[in-house]
């Protein structure tokens, strides 16, 4: 396996990285199409890596992409786990997903409100496949396979929008569109009644 430059850039070792600021709507990164990743070994690349899963969980995040951190590639976080905003939420060890595709939809589409740490205070319900297959690289490089469905569906699927410069907003009606604080008084109280 590759020797790292400096110990802290290991896969696995403790993070040691700085959060980087978060890109808020509005910002042009958000907007465009991010360039493929090149050099997953590259010293600079791990950096970044580190640095995204700093943020992530500095923000309580599930997911973060590059271009949210104002780089524009094809990089992004899953970090996903229960927490007191998805209590349901599965749990998956953090991931660096690297050039991402899907590689085949499952028919099935499924509503369900999602919220994003570059649109704060927002939440909207979209619509997502239910079932994915997609292929990504990781950050040893390795290419691998998997199959995504519900939560997970979403997140990867959400995440990937932002490495084309697409936000969740964009697919959904703007009547769909709530504000957190009507959101948790009005869809997340019910959801959580008896
Ligand atoms: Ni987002």
């Amino acid at each position: 396996m590759r020797r790292y430059a400096s110990l802290a850039l290991e896969p696995g070792s403790i993070c040691v990285a700085e959060q980087l600021e978060i890109t808020q709507l509005g910002h042009p990164l958000l907007r465009q199409k991010a360039s493929e990743v090149t050099t997953i070994l590259a010293t600079q690349t791990q950096h970044l890596i580190d640095q995204m899963f700093a943020t992530v969980n500095q923000a309580k995040g599930m997911g973060i992409a590059a271009p949210q951190v104002a780089y524009s590639q094809r990089i992004f976080i899953m970090c996903c786990q229960p927490n007191q905003r998805y209590p349901n939420a599965p749990q998956m060890d953090p991931t660096a997903v690297i050039n991402p595709v899907i590689t085949q939809y499952g028919e099935e589409i499924e509503k369900d409100w999602e919220g994003c740490l570059s649109l704060p205070g927002l939440r909207g319900n979209v619509p997502r496949h239910k079932h994915i297959q997609v292929a990504y690289s990781l950050r040893d490089g390795q290419r691998v396979e998997a199959s995504f469905d519900g939560f997970l569906a979403r997140l990867f699927q959400h995440e990937l929008d932002h490495l084309d410069g697409i936000v969740f907003i964009d697919r959904v009606a703007t009547t769909e569109i709530y504000m957190e604080k009507e959101w948790r008084k009005q869809i997340l109280s019910n959801d959580l009644a008896p």
